[in-house]
């Protein structure tokens, strides 16, 4: 394959040579949740970053509607928008491939993009499938049980999202742990298991005790779990990428660590990162969890 045009406005990273580099494909991520190799995944939000993600060697690179806060300035991700979600999925998707890159593209639907009716949730995975996504995620459990169902049935891979769901923020009363207490342990607990029986592929698990997502963990084998915020135990991690690499506006979640303090270059940030969950040094449960 040809290499990159060159650009007077920086070129993208060389991608490791061919034979090391095997497309992150879903059986691919089936094998490694099966075989027990952390997942990793970060957020990227343009086509560099998402670039240098993927030569970092980060399986699963995720277009998050956190990018209403990081790239757009908004309070929460409740005004992000399904045009604001295609155009950075395009602008990934078109990095992505730019760099030759292997990474597994998810994007996030955003608030009111799939409430309405599983009809409209198709109509909005469209837009971001044919943007250039492999997966797209959504967030909740319960009423989103039918519609990831009906996503799946016709062919589209899912990411469910639980435990703090950041588009539901006003309904939660703040950025808070969930899932504490048996009652909100076992309707989480139920809720997960749905959502896999209905073929969401991964989930991720935000802001939920440790011990509670080691043993969604461990029942949930058709389903891998992603953590954020929840323990060393998940199947694999996600952060957002401007707080791993220390650039948070505000107050530092408790879960981040800052990559970036020890590297010499973003690429270099990323490689620590990449690193740390396939050895299971980060996170550390008693620094990163609750
Ligand atoms: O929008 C986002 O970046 C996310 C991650 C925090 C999981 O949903």
């Amino acid at each position: 394959m040809s290499a990159a045009p060159a650009s007077p406005y920086g070129t993208l990273p060389a991608a490791p040579p061919a034979a090391t580099r095997k497309p992150v494909s879903l059986p691919r991520l089936r094998e490694m949740h099966a075989q027990g190799e952390k997942i990793t995944m970060l957020t990227a939000y343009d086509a560099t970053f998402a670039a240098v993600a993927d030569a970092a060697g980060v399986e699963c690179i995720l277009v998050g509607d956190s990018l209403g806060m990081v790239c757009q300035g908004l309070g929460s991700t409740v005004g992000v928008t399904l045009e604001a979600m295609r155009h950075h999925t395009d602008c990934v998707a078109r990095g992505l491939r730019r760099a030759q890159a292997t990474a597994w593209l998810i994007a996030d639907l955003p608030f009111g993009s799939y409430h309405e009716s599983r009809e409209q949730a198709l109509r909005s995975a469209t837009v971001l499938m044919q943007a250039g996504a492999h997966m797209v995620k959504l967030e909740g459990g319960g009423w989103t049980t039918d519609t990831v169902y009906f996503l799946v049935e016709r062919g589209i891979p899912v990411c469910a999202h639980l435990g703090l769901t950041p588009q539901t923020v006003h309904a939660l009363g703040g950025y808070r742990v969930q899932g504490r207490g048996e009652e909100a342990a076992a309707t989480l607990r139920s809720q997960a298991h749905a959502l896999q029986d209905a073929g969401a592929a991964m989930l991720v698990l935000e802001m939920v005790p440790a011990a509670l997502s080691a043993a969604l963990t461990a029942e949930l084998t058709h389903c891998a779990t992603i953590g954020i915020g929840a323990g060393a135990g998940a199947a694999g991690q996600v952060l957002v990428l401007h707080d791993m690499l220390g650039m948070n506006l505000g107050k530092m979640p408790k879960f981040v660590h800052n990559f970036m303090a020890e590297a010499h270059s973003v690429q270099g940030a990323m490689q620590a990162y990449v690193r740390a969950v396939k050895d299971g040094s980060f996170p550390v449960d008693a620094l990163h969890a609750w």
